[in-house]
């Protein structure tokens, strides 16, 4: 009895390490921390990761079917928007912020450059609804989702339901959007000691582990933590970040510290995409000068400037954060219906 008691208690553990993802499915890499996504509340299920892709590719979503979730968070691109420094939406409105890339979206506590939104399921009313972005009603969408007889019989083999409800639109997005793991950079093969970094890349990792990691905090990238890199408010959009949030006059002008996974990918840069090139963001590290109250203490960049090669070793290694297979994965593109 005790004995099959341990080989449980060791034996599960083990085999669901094991455990190879297939078709996009949600895994824990290796060494990773548990994840914060509560998966009982919405098991995940093949159908459903299926079918909220299916939603996140459909412009059906959007109060004039022209806008969908993908219009703005491309795979290519790491599931950011590349080709405005700020969000558009229907009409060709333009948001506030920047659209971050989606991945490893289970092990984040908060959403949202400014942290307000504290549940992935929860997330999606804001894009459904936001008049810059898909200006729809939660009610508009539900006509149509339960007009649709397609929908109407995916979403029974997922929920078992007859008629749709917001729960469920939320809950099947969200199955998608909790899949979208990027694991497989060239880091993290180093990281299992299946490869090894060039000179160049160690060298810019020892750079980042010094001035940078304080706050893009591996595995993920981030610690997920409020602070100010020094660029400045923008005096076009006046957004004041986390105080939105808080009301604390201490808060203003800090921004959740985005992951770094997929960089070279997810340009243009920061909360309101106001930098194109990476190397323009190493750059406005590497000359404290330029900075621009508030600057957060961890930045301790200040009497220890990188050089040129400093510089370029940098982006050396956060180019060995691209996950190739995250970006190219056909599992999480367009799919026919
Ligand atoms: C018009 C562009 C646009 C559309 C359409 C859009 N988003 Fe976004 N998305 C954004 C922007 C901008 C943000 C950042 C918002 C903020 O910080 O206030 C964001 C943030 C997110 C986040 C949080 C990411 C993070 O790092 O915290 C998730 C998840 C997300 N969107 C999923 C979706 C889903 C699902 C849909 C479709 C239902 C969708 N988005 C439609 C622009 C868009
Ligand atoms: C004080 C914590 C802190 C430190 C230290 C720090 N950053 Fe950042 N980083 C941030 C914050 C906060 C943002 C977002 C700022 C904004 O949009 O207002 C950011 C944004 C970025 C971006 C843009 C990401 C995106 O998706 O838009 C890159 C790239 C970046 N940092 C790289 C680095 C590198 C490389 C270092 C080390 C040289 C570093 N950071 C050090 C907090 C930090």
């Amino acid at each position: 009895m005790m004995r099959w008691f341990i080989f449980l208690l060791i034996g599960i553990p083990l085999i669901s390490l094991m455990f190879v993802p297939i078709d996009g499915l949600f895994y824990r890499p290796e060494k990773w921390p548990k994840p914060i996504y509560n998966f009982r509340d919405n098991p995940l299920t093949f159908e459903g990761y299926t079918l909220g892709r299916t939603l996140f590719y459909d412009p059906i979503l959007s109060k004039d079917s022209t806008i969908s979730c993908s219009s703005c968070h491309l795979q290519f691109t790491a599931f950011a928007h590349v080709d405005h420094p700020t969000s558009h939406g229907i009409n060709s409105r333009a948001g506030k912020r920047n659209a971050p890339g989606l991945m490893n979206l289970a092990w984040y506590p908060n959403f949202h450059w400014d942290g307000g939104v504290l549940s992935l399921n929860g997330q999606a009313i804001n894009p459904l609804t936001h008049p810059d972005e898909m200006g729809e009603t939660l009610e508009g969408v539900l006509v149509k989702l339960n007009r649709n007889e397609a929908y109407k019989s995916e979403f029974k083999k997922v929920f078992g339901t007859e008629r749709i409800t917001t729960s469920h639109l939320l809950k099947a997005l969200a199955q998608f959007t909790v899949s979208l793991v990027s694991a497989n950079s060239k880091y993290d093969s180093v990281m299992r000691k299946e490869s090894s970094f060039n000179e160049q890349e160690q060298r810019g990792y020892s750079l980042f582990l010094k001035h940078c990691n304080q706050c893009h905090t591996a595995p993920l990238f981030t610690n997920f933590e409020f602070k100010a890199n020094g660029i400045g408010p923008n005096a076009l959009i006046n957004d004041s970040g986390r105080r939105v949030i808080t009301g604390k006059a201490s808060d203003a002008y800090l921004f959740r510290i985005p992951t770094l996974r997929n960089i070279e990918y997810s340009f243009p840069y920061m909360h309101d995409g106001r930098i194109t090139k990476l190397k323009d963001v190493i750059h406005h590290y590497a000359n404290s000068s330029n900075w621009v109250y508030p600057i957060s203490k961890e930045l301790k960049l200040k009497n220890n400037s990188l050089s040129p090669e400093d510089q370029k070793d940098l982006i050396k290694f956060l180019k060995t954060l691209t996950d190739k297979e995250f970006l190219f994965n056909p599992s999480f593109g367009y799919r026919l219906k």
